[in-house]
Protein backbone atom coordinates (compact mmCIF):
# COMPACT_ATOMS: atom_id res chain seq x y z
CA UNK A 1 0.00 0.00 0.00
CA UNK A 2 2.69 2.27 1.36
CA UNK A 3 4.48 0.94 -2.00
CA UNK A 4 2.21 2.40 -4.17
CA UNK A 5 1.45 5.30 -2.37
CA UNK A 6 5.03 6.28 -3.00
CA UNK A 7 5.01 5.15 -6.40
CA UNK A 8 1.68 7.70 -7.23
CA UNK A 9 3.65 10.75 -5.25
CA UNK A 10 7.17 9.61 -6.18
CA UNK A 11 8.39 12.08 -8.97
CA UNK A 12 11.93 11.59 -8.76
CA UNK A 13 11.91 8.82 -11.88
CA UNK A 14 10.53 11.79 -14.28
CA UNK A 15 11.25 14.70 -15.66
CA UNK A 16 8.18 17.53 -15.37
CA UNK A 17 6.46 18.48 -18.47
CA UNK A 18 8.34 22.21 -18.57
CA UNK A 19 11.15 20.51 -19.17
CA UNK A 20 9.77 19.28 -22.57
CA UNK A 21 9.17 22.76 -22.70
CA UNK A 22 12.61 23.62 -22.10
CA UNK A 23 11.24 26.20 -19.14
CA UNK A 24 10.84 28.61 -21.92
CA UNK A 25 8.48 30.90 -19.66
CA UNK A 26 6.14 31.96 -22.12
CA UNK A 27 5.25 28.40 -23.53
CA UNK A 28 5.02 27.39 -19.39
CA UNK A 29 2.70 29.75 -18.58
CA UNK A 30 0.76 29.99 -21.91
CA UNK A 31 0.33 26.29 -21.05
CA UNK A 32 -0.69 26.80 -17.20
CA UNK A 33 -3.11 29.68 -17.85
CA UNK A 34 -4.84 27.79 -20.70
CA UNK A 35 -5.59 24.49 -18.85
CA UNK A 36 -6.25 26.56 -15.63
CA UNK A 37 -8.87 28.88 -17.08
CA UNK A 38 -9.88 25.34 -18.87
CA UNK A 39 -10.28 23.39 -15.54
CA UNK A 40 -12.16 25.83 -14.21
CA UNK A 41 -14.66 26.35 -16.89
CA UNK A 42 -15.31 22.31 -16.93
CA UNK A 43 -15.90 22.14 -12.29
CA UNK A 44 -18.38 25.07 -13.27
CA UNK A 45 -20.55 23.25 -15.66
CA UNK A 46 -21.30 20.41 -13.25
CA UNK A 47 -22.03 23.00 -10.98
CA UNK A 48 -24.66 24.49 -13.20
CA UNK A 49 -26.03 21.37 -13.52
CA UNK A 50 -26.68 20.34 -9.75
CA UNK A 51 -28.15 23.75 -9.63
CA UNK A 52 -30.93 22.88 -12.59
CA UNK A 53 -31.28 18.97 -11.21
CA UNK A 54 -32.31 20.82 -7.95
CA UNK A 55 -34.89 23.18 -9.45
CA UNK A 56 -36.47 21.03 -11.60
CA UNK A 57 -37.97 17.72 -9.38
CA UNK A 58 -40.02 16.90 -12.35
CA UNK A 59 -36.96 15.73 -14.58
CA UNK A 60 -36.70 12.77 -16.72
CA UNK A 61 -33.58 11.30 -17.05
CA UNK A 62 -31.88 12.62 -13.86
CA UNK A 63 -29.10 9.63 -14.41
CA UNK A 64 -27.72 11.20 -17.68
CA UNK A 65 -27.44 14.64 -16.10
CA UNK A 66 -25.04 12.74 -12.94
CA UNK A 67 -23.33 11.03 -15.89
CA UNK A 68 -22.53 14.12 -17.20
CA UNK A 69 -21.06 16.32 -14.61
CA UNK A 70 -18.90 13.54 -13.43
CA UNK A 71 -17.80 13.11 -16.94
CA UNK A 72 -17.34 17.26 -17.08
CA UNK A 73 -15.51 17.00 -13.76
CA UNK A 74 -13.14 14.50 -14.85
CA UNK A 75 -11.87 16.24 -17.87
CA UNK A 76 -11.83 19.65 -16.14
CA UNK A 77 -9.34 17.34 -13.05
CA UNK A 78 -7.03 16.15 -16.48
CA UNK A 79 -6.55 19.94 -17.32
CA UNK A 80 -5.58 20.76 -13.72
CA UNK A 81 -3.35 17.73 -13.80
CA UNK A 82 -2.08 19.33 -16.95
CA UNK A 83 -0.80 22.37 -15.13
CA UNK A 84 0.99 20.11 -12.38
CA UNK A 85 2.70 17.90 -14.23
CA UNK A 86 4.87 21.20 -15.87
CA UNK A 87 6.68 21.56 -12.55
CA UNK A 88 5.52 18.10 -10.83
CA UNK A 89 5.78 14.54 -13.15
CA UNK A 90 3.05 13.14 -11.53
CA UNK A 91 1.90 10.95 -14.51
CA UNK A 92 0.30 7.89 -12.53
CA UNK A 93 -1.82 10.77 -11.25
CA UNK A 94 -2.70 12.35 -14.33
CA UNK A 95 -3.14 8.68 -16.31
CA UNK A 96 -5.48 7.47 -13.17
CA UNK A 97 -7.47 10.70 -13.84
CA UNK A 98 -7.73 10.14 -17.55
CA UNK A 99 -8.44 6.98 -17.34
CA UNK A 100 -11.54 7.79 -15.11
CA UNK A 101 -12.29 10.69 -17.82
CA UNK A 102 -12.48 7.82 -20.51
CA UNK A 103 -14.48 5.53 -18.25
CA UNK A 104 -17.14 8.37 -17.90
CA UNK A 105 -16.73 9.05 -21.65
CA UNK A 106 -17.06 5.94 -22.59
CA UNK A 107 -20.53 5.26 -20.34
CA UNK A 108 -21.82 8.66 -21.53
CA UNK A 109 -21.36 7.72 -25.54
CA UNK A 110 -22.41 4.37 -24.91
CA UNK A 111 -25.65 5.74 -23.05
CA UNK A 112 -26.38 8.54 -23.98
CA UNK A 113 -27.15 7.42 -28.21
CA UNK A 114 -29.95 4.92 -27.43
CA UNK A 115 -31.27 7.47 -25.18
CA UNK A 116 -31.68 10.00 -27.96
CA UNK A 117 -34.81 9.50 -29.32
CA UNK A 118 -36.34 9.11 -25.83
CA UNK A 119 -34.77 12.80 -25.53
CA UNK A 120 -36.12 14.24 -28.84
CA UNK A 121 -39.89 12.53 -27.73
CA UNK A 122 -39.95 14.97 -24.76
CA UNK A 123 -42.28 17.42 -25.48
CA UNK A 124 -40.34 20.66 -26.80
CA UNK A 125 -41.76 24.53 -25.55
CA UNK A 126 -43.04 24.98 -29.13
CA UNK A 127 -44.37 21.82 -28.81
CA UNK A 128 -46.04 22.45 -25.47
CA UNK A 129 -47.25 26.01 -26.60
CA UNK A 130 -49.33 23.86 -29.42
CA UNK A 131 -50.49 21.73 -26.89
CA UNK A 132 -51.88 24.23 -24.71
CA UNK A 133 -53.44 26.32 -27.36
CA UNK A 134 -55.25 23.67 -28.74
CA UNK A 135 -56.40 22.36 -24.99
CA UNK A 136 -57.59 26.09 -24.89
CA UNK A 137 -59.45 25.80 -28.28
CA UNK A 138 -61.26 22.63 -27.04
CA UNK A 139 -62.25 24.16 -23.52
CA UNK A 140 -63.96 27.26 -25.31
CA UNK A 141 -65.33 24.92 -27.27
CA UNK A 142 -66.59 22.94 -24.38
CA UNK A 143 -67.68 25.75 -22.69
CA UNK A 144 -70.01 26.62 -25.77
CA UNK A 145 -71.37 23.01 -26.09
CA UNK A 146 -72.08 23.37 -21.98
CA UNK A 147 -74.25 27.12 -22.76
CA UNK A 148 -75.76 25.29 -25.29
CA UNK A 149 -76.81 22.01 -23.27
CA UNK A 150 -78.13 24.36 -20.91
CA UNK A 151 -80.20 26.49 -23.03
CA UNK A 152 -81.59 22.89 -24.11
CA UNK A 153 -82.24 21.64 -20.56
CA UNK A 154 -83.42 25.30 -19.55
CA UNK A 155 -85.83 24.52 -22.53
CA UNK A 156 -86.56 20.63 -22.04
CA UNK A 157 -87.38 21.37 -18.24
CA UNK A 158 -89.42 24.49 -19.63
CA UNK A 159 -91.26 22.47 -21.72
CA UNK A 160 -91.93 19.64 -19.38
CA UNK A 161 -93.19 21.99 -16.90
CA UNK A 162 -96.17 23.38 -19.28
CA UNK A 163 -96.56 19.63 -20.15
CA UNK A 164 -97.13 19.01 -16.34
CA UNK A 165 -99.50 22.17 -16.41
CA UNK A 166 -101.45 21.00 -19.47
CA UNK A 167 -101.74 17.66 -17.91
CA UNK A 168 -102.94 19.17 -14.90
CA UNK A 169 -105.25 21.78 -16.55
CA UNK A 170 -106.81 19.33 -18.81
CA UNK A 171 -107.26 16.76 -16.19
CA UNK A 172 -109.04 19.38 -13.72
CA UNK A 173 -111.22 20.38 -16.86
CA UNK A 174 -111.86 17.01 -17.77
CA UNK A 175 -113.17 16.21 -14.06
CA UNK A 176 -115.08 19.87 -13.86
CA UNK A 177 -116.75 19.62 -17.21
CA UNK A 178 -118.40 16.50 -16.15
CA UNK A 179 -119.23 17.44 -12.80
CA UNK A 180 -120.90 20.51 -14.47
CA UNK A 181 -122.88 18.71 -16.58
CA UNK A 182 -124.09 16.54 -13.79
CA UNK A 183 -125.24 19.59 -11.45
CA UNK A 184 -125.92 22.00 -14.50
CA UNK A 185 -128.28 19.08 -15.51
CA UNK A 186 -129.69 18.57 -12.25
CA UNK A 187 -130.68 22.35 -11.82
CA UNK A 188 -132.33 22.11 -14.87
CA UNK A 189 -134.16 19.29 -14.39
CA UNK A 190 -135.12 20.59 -10.92
CA UNK A 191 -136.46 23.71 -12.06
CA UNK A 192 -138.31 21.70 -14.95
CA UNK A 193 -139.82 19.41 -12.62
CA UNK A 194 -140.92 22.76 -9.82
CA UNK A 195 -142.20 24.45 -13.04
CA UNK A 196 -144.22 21.42 -14.14
CA UNK A 197 -145.62 21.28 -10.53
CA UNK A 198 -143.93 18.00 -9.77
CA UNK A 199 -141.16 19.00 -7.01
CA UNK A 200 -142.35 15.78 -5.57
CA UNK A 201 -139.77 14.19 -8.52
CA UNK A 202 -137.07 16.73 -8.26
CA UNK A 203 -135.56 14.76 -5.42
CA UNK A 204 -133.67 12.39 -7.85
CA UNK A 205 -131.95 15.80 -9.58
CA UNK A 206 -131.44 17.50 -5.51
CA UNK A 207 -129.50 13.54 -4.84
CA UNK A 208 -127.53 13.96 -8.05
CA UNK A 209 -126.52 17.37 -7.78
CA UNK A 210 -125.23 16.88 -4.07
CA UNK A 211 -123.12 13.86 -5.18
CA UNK A 212 -121.27 14.90 -7.57
CA UNK A 213 -120.30 18.31 -5.56
CA UNK A 214 -119.49 15.88 -2.97
CA UNK A 215 -117.04 14.27 -6.00
CA UNK A 216 -115.93 17.95 -6.64
CA UNK A 217 -115.20 18.70 -3.64
CA UNK A 218 -113.14 15.91 -2.88
CA UNK A 219 -111.01 16.94 -6.00
CA UNK A 220 -110.09 20.15 -5.23
CA UNK A 221 -109.43 18.84 -1.83
CA UNK A 222 -106.91 16.76 -3.14
CA UNK A 223 -105.74 19.60 -5.71
CA UNK A 224 -105.30 21.85 -2.38
CA UNK A 225 -103.14 19.01 -0.72
CA UNK A 226 -100.90 18.40 -3.42
CA UNK A 227 -100.65 22.51 -3.40
CA UNK A 228 -99.70 22.37 -0.31
CA UNK A 229 -102.88 24.25 0.48
CA UNK A 230 -105.41 22.19 2.48
CA UNK A 231 -106.57 24.01 5.51
CA UNK A 232 -105.01 21.32 8.07
CA UNK A 233 -105.84 20.93 11.68
CA UNK A 234 -103.09 19.59 12.79
CA UNK A 235 -102.81 17.85 16.51
CA UNK A 236 -99.84 15.56 18.49
CA UNK A 237 -100.29 12.21 16.77
CA UNK A 238 -98.95 8.78 18.03
CA UNK A 239 -98.53 7.47 14.22
CA UNK A 240 -98.31 3.73 16.20
CA UNK A 241 -101.80 4.73 17.58
CA UNK A 242 -102.77 5.94 14.14
CA UNK A 243 -102.07 2.62 12.38
CA UNK A 244 -103.16 0.40 14.94
CA UNK A 245 -106.91 1.97 14.75
CA UNK A 246 -106.26 1.64 10.87
CA UNK A 247 -106.07 -1.67 10.95
CA UNK A 248 -109.61 -3.30 11.01
CA UNK A 249 -110.03 -0.80 7.57
CA UNK A 250 -106.67 -1.80 6.07
CA UNK A 251 -107.45 -5.27 6.11
CA UNK A 252 -111.05 -4.79 4.87
CA UNK A 253 -109.52 -2.57 1.57
CA UNK A 254 -106.30 -5.12 0.60
CA UNK A 255 -108.72 -8.45 0.96
CA UNK A 256 -107.56 -11.70 1.57
CA UNK A 257 -105.08 -12.14 -0.86
CA UNK A 258 -102.71 -10.13 0.68
CA UNK A 259 -101.02 -10.60 4.11
CA UNK A 260 -100.66 -7.61 6.60
CA UNK A 261 -97.64 -7.12 9.01
CA UNK A 262 -97.99 -3.86 11.30
CA UNK A 263 -94.23 -3.19 12.57
CA UNK A 264 -94.16 -0.58 15.22
CA UNK A 265 -91.08 -0.72 16.16
CA UNK A 266 -91.91 0.43 20.08
CA UNK A 267 -91.16 3.88 18.60
CA UNK A 268 -92.05 6.34 21.19
CA UNK A 269 -92.32 9.89 19.34
CA UNK A 270 -95.15 11.83 18.33
CA UNK A 271 -95.90 13.88 15.34
CA UNK A 272 -97.54 17.14 14.78
CA UNK A 273 -99.95 16.55 12.00
CA UNK A 274 -103.35 16.58 10.72
CA UNK A 275 -104.69 13.40 11.87
CA UNK A 276 -107.41 13.05 9.56
CA UNK A 277 -105.48 13.62 6.18
CA UNK A 278 -102.38 11.18 7.95
CA UNK A 279 -105.18 8.83 7.50
CA UNK A 280 -106.31 9.50 3.91
CA UNK A 281 -102.69 8.92 2.90
CA UNK A 282 -101.95 5.75 4.39
CA UNK A 283 -105.24 4.19 3.12
CA UNK A 284 -104.08 5.92 -0.40
CA UNK A 285 -100.90 3.93 -0.43
CA UNK A 286 -102.91 0.82 0.84
CA UNK A 287 -105.29 0.76 -1.92
CA UNK A 288 -102.16 1.55 -4.46
CA UNK A 289 -100.32 -1.39 -2.82
CA UNK A 290 -103.60 -3.82 -3.37
CA UNK A 291 -103.87 -2.34 -6.95
CA UNK A 292 -99.88 -3.48 -7.55
CA UNK A 293 -100.79 -6.99 -6.10
CA UNK A 294 -103.93 -8.39 -8.05
CA UNK A 295 -102.82 -12.05 -7.79
CA UNK A 296 -102.13 -10.94 -3.52
CA UNK A 297 -99.03 -11.09 -1.54
CA UNK A 298 -97.60 -9.12 1.30
CA UNK A 299 -98.22 -5.62 2.87
CA UNK A 300 -95.74 -4.23 5.51
CA UNK A 301 -96.77 -1.15 7.15
CA UNK A 302 -93.75 -0.05 9.56
CA UNK A 303 -92.52 2.81 11.92
CA UNK A 304 -89.67 4.01 13.66
CA UNK A 305 -88.33 6.88 14.94
CA UNK A 306 -85.10 7.97 12.90
CA UNK A 307 -82.31 11.13 13.17
CA UNK A 308 -81.68 12.18 9.38
CA UNK A 309 -78.39 14.19 8.90
CA UNK A 310 -77.92 17.11 6.93
CA UNK A 311 -76.99 14.56 3.65
CA UNK A 312 -80.77 12.87 4.41
CA UNK A 313 -82.49 16.13 4.24
CA UNK A 314 -80.31 17.33 0.84
CA UNK A 315 -82.17 18.93 -1.72
CA UNK A 316 -85.46 18.51 -0.19
CA UNK A 317 -86.83 22.54 0.40
CA UNK A 318 -87.34 23.84 3.96
CA UNK A 319 -86.57 20.25 5.68
CA UNK A 320 -84.40 20.26 8.57
CA UNK A 321 -82.34 17.43 9.44
CA UNK A 322 -83.34 16.26 12.95
CA UNK A 323 -85.61 13.64 14.39
CA UNK A 324 -88.66 12.31 12.32
CA UNK A 325 -90.94 9.51 12.81
CA UNK A 326 -90.73 7.63 9.79
CA UNK A 327 -93.76 5.35 8.39
CA UNK A 328 -93.12 2.88 6.09
CA UNK A 329 -95.68 1.18 3.10
CA UNK A 330 -93.94 -1.45 1.71
CA UNK A 331 -95.57 -4.20 -1.43
CA UNK A 332 -94.42 -6.59 -2.91
CA UNK A 333 -95.95 -6.00 -5.94
CA UNK A 334 -95.45 -5.03 -9.85
CA UNK A 335 -93.39 -2.05 -8.95
CA UNK A 336 -92.77 0.63 -11.05
CA UNK A 337 -90.45 0.92 -13.82
CA UNK A 338 -88.53 4.24 -14.07
CA UNK A 339 -90.60 6.85 -15.74
CA UNK A 340 -93.85 5.89 -13.65
CA UNK A 341 -91.40 6.32 -10.73
CA UNK A 342 -90.35 9.48 -12.05
CA UNK A 343 -93.75 10.91 -12.62
CA UNK A 344 -96.00 9.47 -9.43
CA UNK A 345 -95.97 12.21 -7.54
CA UNK A 346 -97.74 14.61 -10.98
CA UNK A 347 -101.21 15.26 -10.16
CA UNK A 348 -103.56 13.25 -12.26
CA UNK A 349 -100.55 10.87 -13.57
CA UNK A 350 -102.35 7.27 -13.65
CA UNK A 351 -100.74 4.33 -15.12
CA UNK A 352 -104.80 2.52 -14.15
CA UNK A 353 -107.77 2.08 -16.38
CA UNK A 354 -110.37 5.52 -16.77
CA UNK A 355 -112.11 4.99 -13.77
CA UNK A 356 -109.81 3.24 -11.97
CA UNK A 357 -107.43 6.16 -10.84
CA UNK A 358 -107.69 9.57 -10.84
CA UNK A 359 -103.52 10.33 -10.36
CA UNK A 360 -104.02 12.65 -7.13
CA UNK A 361 -103.47 9.80 -4.65
CA UNK A 362 -99.51 9.89 -4.74
CA UNK A 363 -99.39 13.79 -5.37
CA UNK A 364 -101.78 14.68 -2.56
CA UNK A 365 -99.57 12.87 -0.18
CA UNK A 366 -96.56 14.41 -1.47
CA UNK A 367 -98.36 17.61 -0.47
CA UNK A 368 -99.56 16.73 2.66
CA UNK A 369 -95.97 15.71 3.89
CA UNK A 370 -94.45 18.59 2.51
CA UNK A 371 -96.55 20.61 4.18
CA UNK A 372 -96.68 19.48 7.45
CA UNK A 373 -92.89 19.73 6.77
CA UNK A 374 -91.73 16.02 6.54
CA UNK A 375 -90.44 14.26 3.39
CA UNK A 376 -91.44 11.43 1.15
CA UNK A 377 -89.24 8.75 -0.25
CA UNK A 378 -90.21 6.40 -2.94
CA UNK A 379 -88.01 3.37 -3.79
CA UNK A 380 -89.87 0.69 -6.48
CA UNK A 381 -88.39 -1.31 -9.09
CA UNK A 382 -90.03 -3.38 -11.95
CA UNK A 383 -90.85 -6.62 -10.08
CA UNK A 384 -89.25 -5.66 -6.81
CA UNK A 385 -91.98 -4.39 -5.33
CA UNK A 386 -92.13 -0.73 -4.23
CA UNK A 387 -91.47 1.32 -0.77
CA UNK A 388 -93.59 4.76 0.38
CA UNK A 389 -91.34 6.23 3.39
CA UNK A 390 -93.25 9.28 4.97
CA UNK A 391 -90.35 11.40 7.05
CA UNK A 392 -92.80 13.63 9.71
CA UNK A 393 -90.60 15.85 11.80
CA UNK A 394 -91.13 14.71 15.48
CA UNK A 395 -93.25 16.82 17.37
CA UNK A 396 -90.82 17.65 20.47
CA UNK A 397 -93.35 19.48 23.09
CA UNK A 398 -96.14 17.24 22.71
CA UNK A 399 -97.99 16.40 26.01
CA UNK A 400 -100.24 13.81 25.25
CA UNK A 401 -100.96 12.98 21.75
CA UNK A 402 -104.30 13.85 20.58
CA UNK A 403 -104.01 11.20 17.46
CA UNK A 404 -108.13 11.25 16.52
CA UNK A 405 -109.17 14.72 15.25
CA UNK A 406 -111.18 16.95 17.83
CA UNK A 407 -113.65 19.45 17.86
CA UNK A 408 -114.30 19.64 14.38
CA UNK A 409 -117.91 19.68 15.09
CA UNK A 410 -119.17 17.46 12.19
CA UNK A 411 -122.20 15.79 12.98
CA UNK A 412 -122.71 17.16 16.28
CA UNK A 413 -126.28 16.61 17.49
CA UNK A 414 -126.97 20.27 16.71
CA UNK A 415 -126.98 22.70 14.44
CA UNK A 416 -129.81 24.80 15.20
CA UNK A 417 -129.48 28.14 16.95
CA UNK A 418 -131.56 29.76 19.33
CA UNK A 419 -131.63 33.64 17.78
CA UNK A 420 -127.83 33.66 18.29
CA UNK A 421 -125.91 36.56 16.61
CA UNK A 422 -123.78 35.57 13.94
CA UNK A 423 -121.97 37.78 11.66
CA UNK A 424 -120.99 36.51 8.31
CA UNK A 425 -118.03 38.42 6.59
CA UNK A 426 -117.85 36.73 3.16
CA UNK A 427 -117.46 39.02 0.01
CA UNK A 428 -118.58 36.43 -3.13
CA UNK A 429 -122.11 37.54 -2.79
CA UNK A 430 -124.12 34.30 -3.86
CA UNK A 431 -121.77 32.26 -1.05
CA UNK A 432 -122.59 35.06 1.15
CA UNK A 433 -126.47 34.61 0.82
CA UNK A 434 -126.63 31.01 0.75
CA UNK A 435 -125.32 30.75 3.97
CA UNK A 436 -126.73 33.16 5.86
CA UNK A 437 -130.17 31.98 4.09
CA UNK A 438 -129.30 28.70 5.60
CA UNK A 439 -128.12 29.83 9.19
CA UNK A 440 -131.12 31.93 9.69
CA UNK A 441 -133.35 28.50 8.73
CA UNK A 442 -131.23 27.29 11.75
CA UNK A 443 -132.09 29.60 14.06
CA UNK A 444 -129.48 32.18 14.08
CA UNK A 445 -130.07 36.03 13.54
CA UNK A 446 -127.73 36.76 10.86
CA UNK A 447 -125.39 39.89 10.24
CA UNK A 448 -123.76 40.68 6.57
CA UNK A 449 -120.88 42.31 5.41
CA UNK A 450 -118.89 41.94 2.42
CA UNK A 451 -115.53 43.10 3.25
CA UNK A 452 -113.05 43.68 6.42
CA UNK A 453 -113.88 47.34 6.78
CA UNK A 454 -117.90 46.77 6.66
CA UNK A 455 -117.31 43.82 9.25
CA UNK A 456 -115.12 45.99 11.44
CA UNK A 457 -117.79 48.67 10.97
CA UNK A 458 -120.40 46.34 13.05
CA UNK A 459 -117.91 45.08 15.31
CA UNK A 460 -117.00 48.60 16.94
CA UNK A 461 -120.64 48.88 17.10
CA UNK A 462 -122.60 47.96 19.93
CA UNK A 463 -124.50 45.69 18.02
CA UNK A 464 -124.62 42.13 19.31
CA UNK A 465 -122.22 39.33 17.58
CA UNK A 466 -121.80 36.49 19.52
CA UNK A 467 -119.87 34.70 16.57
CA UNK A 468 -118.17 35.70 13.84
CA UNK A 469 -117.94 33.16 10.37
CA UNK A 470 -115.25 34.95 8.27
CA UNK A 471 -113.55 34.02 4.62
CA UNK A 472 -109.93 34.63 4.55
CA UNK A 473 -109.38 36.28 1.21
CA UNK A 474 -111.32 39.33 1.52
CA UNK A 475 -111.06 42.79 -0.55
CA UNK A 476 -110.61 46.34 1.06
CA UNK A 477 -107.20 45.47 2.25
CA UNK A 478 -108.27 43.57 5.60
CA UNK A 479 -108.18 39.48 5.46
CA UNK A 480 -110.50 37.91 7.24
CA UNK A 481 -107.59 36.82 10.10
CA UNK A 482 -106.68 40.80 10.66
CA UNK A 483 -110.33 41.14 10.58
CA UNK A 484 -110.66 38.71 13.79
CA UNK A 485 -107.71 39.80 15.28
CA UNK A 486 -108.65 43.57 15.11
CA UNK A 487 -112.29 42.02 16.61
CA UNK A 488 -110.39 40.28 19.37
CA UNK A 489 -109.56 43.97 20.44
CA UNK A 490 -113.09 44.64 20.99
CA UNK A 491 -114.57 41.03 22.32
CA UNK A 492 -111.95 39.27 23.66
CA UNK A 493 -113.76 36.28 23.63
CA UNK A 494 -115.98 36.31 20.14
CA UNK A 495 -115.05 32.88 18.57
CA UNK A 496 -114.18 33.12 14.96
CA UNK A 497 -114.89 30.26 12.42
CA UNK A 498 -112.79 31.03 8.86
CA UNK A 499 -114.28 29.65 6.19
CA UNK A 500 -111.90 29.09 3.21
CA UNK A 501 -110.87 27.92 -0.02
CA UNK A 502 -107.65 27.05 0.58
CA UNK A 503 -104.83 27.85 3.04
CA UNK A 504 -103.00 30.49 2.27
CA UNK A 505 -100.09 32.44 4.55
CA UNK A 506 -103.09 34.10 6.30
CA UNK A 507 -104.02 31.24 8.34
CA UNK A 508 -100.06 29.90 8.82
CA UNK A 509 -99.29 29.42 12.81
CA UNK A 510 -101.22 28.47 15.59
CA UNK A 511 -105.08 30.09 15.80
CA UNK A 512 -106.00 31.25 18.80
CA UNK A 513 -108.30 29.80 21.03
CA UNK A 514 -111.75 29.42 20.56
CA UNK A 515 -110.63 30.63 16.23
CA UNK A 516 -111.51 27.17 14.08
CA UNK A 517 -111.21 26.76 10.23
CA UNK A 518 -113.93 25.25 8.12
CA UNK A 519 -112.94 24.16 4.21
CA UNK A 520 -115.18 25.22 1.06
CA UNK A 521 -117.09 23.90 -0.12
CA UNK A 522 -118.91 22.45 3.24
CA UNK A 523 -122.41 21.41 3.74
CA UNK A 524 -124.58 23.83 5.19
CA UNK A 525 -125.70 21.76 7.98
CA UNK A 526 -122.02 21.05 8.63
CA UNK A 527 -121.82 24.76 9.02
CA UNK A 528 -124.22 25.22 11.30
CA UNK A 529 -122.94 22.46 13.66
CA UNK A 530 -119.45 24.21 13.40
CA UNK A 531 -121.18 26.77 15.00
CA UNK A 532 -123.16 25.55 17.76
CA UNK A 533 -120.16 23.85 18.50
CA UNK A 534 -118.12 26.58 18.92
CA UNK A 535 -120.82 28.93 20.76
CA UNK A 536 -121.27 25.82 23.16
CA UNK A 537 -118.03 26.04 24.17
CA UNK A 538 -117.41 29.41 25.30
CA UNK A 539 -116.79 29.28 28.87
CA UNK A 540 -120.52 29.96 31.09
CA UNK A 541 -118.48 32.84 32.75
CA UNK A 542 -117.25 35.22 30.12
CA UNK A 543 -119.48 37.42 29.32
CA UNK A 544 -121.32 38.29 26.89
CA UNK A 545 -119.95 41.64 25.13
CA UNK A 546 -122.90 44.18 25.40
CA UNK A 547 -125.84 43.84 23.03
CA UNK A 548 -128.26 45.69 21.43
CA UNK A 549 -131.49 43.53 20.16
CA UNK A 550 -131.04 42.83 16.38
CA UNK A 551 -133.98 43.33 13.95
CA UNK A 552 -135.34 40.18 12.43
CA UNK A 553 -133.03 38.77 9.63
CA UNK A 554 -130.35 41.78 10.59
N1 LIG B 1 -97.46 0.57 -4.77
C1 LIG B 1 -97.36 0.80 -6.08
N2 LIG B 1 -96.86 -0.16 -6.91
C2 LIG B 1 -96.74 0.06 -8.23
N3 LIG B 1 -97.07 1.21 -8.83
C3 LIG B 1 -97.59 2.19 -8.08
C4 LIG B 1 -97.74 2.05 -6.66
N4 LIG B 1 -98.24 3.20 -6.18
C5 LIG B 1 -98.40 4.03 -7.22
N5 LIG B 1 -98.02 3.43 -8.37
C6 LIG B 1 -98.01 4.03 -9.72
O1 LIG B 1 -98.07 5.43 -9.60
C7 LIG B 1 -99.24 5.93 -10.27
C8 LIG B 1 -99.76 7.13 -9.53
O2 LIG B 1 -100.26 6.75 -8.25
P1 LIG B 1 -101.36 7.64 -7.54
O3 LIG B 1 -101.70 7.01 -6.24
O4 LIG B 1 -100.91 9.05 -7.53
O5 LIG B 1 -102.57 7.58 -8.54
P2 LIG B 1 -103.55 6.36 -8.84
O6 LIG B 1 -103.43 5.32 -7.80
O7 LIG B 1 -103.30 5.95 -10.25
O8 LIG B 1 -104.96 7.07 -8.76
P3 LIG B 1 -105.70 7.56 -7.40
O9 LIG B 1 -104.77 7.35 -6.27
O10 LIG B 1 -105.97 9.02 -7.63
O11 LIG B 1 -106.92 6.74 -7.32
C9 LIG B 1 -100.18 4.75 -10.32
O12 LIG B 1 -101.09 4.87 -11.41
C10 LIG B 1 -99.22 3.59 -10.50
O13 LIG B 1 -98.81 3.47 -11.84
MG1 LIG C 1 -103.49 5.86 -5.74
Amino acid sequence: MQAMFDALFEPSAFSPHGFCLLWDPGLIWLHALSDAVIGLCYFSIPLALLHFARRRSDLEFRWILWLFALFILACGSTHFMAVATLWVPLYWIDGIVKLITALASIATAILLWPLLPRLLALPSPSALRLVNDQLSLQMEEREGNLAILQEHEALLRQSQKMEAVGQLTGGIAHDFNNMLQAIGGSLEMMERRIGQGRSSEAEQFVDAARKTVERAAALTHRLLAFARRQPLQPRSVDPDELIAGMEELIRRTMGPGVTIELRMNDGVWTVLCDPNQLENVLLNLTINARDAMPDGGRLTIATNDVTLSEADVVGQEGARPGAYVEISVIDTGTGMDATTKARAFEPFFTTKPIGQGTGLGLSQLYGFVRQSGGIVRLDSAPGQGTTVRLYLPRHADADEPETKAAGSGQGAASQSGAGEAVLLVEDEANVRMVAAEALRDFGYRVLEAADGPAALHVLHSAVRVDLMVTDVGLPGGLNGRQVADAARERRPVLPVLFITGYAGPALEGQLAPGMEVIGKPFALDVLAARVRAMLEAIPVNEARPATIPLPPHG
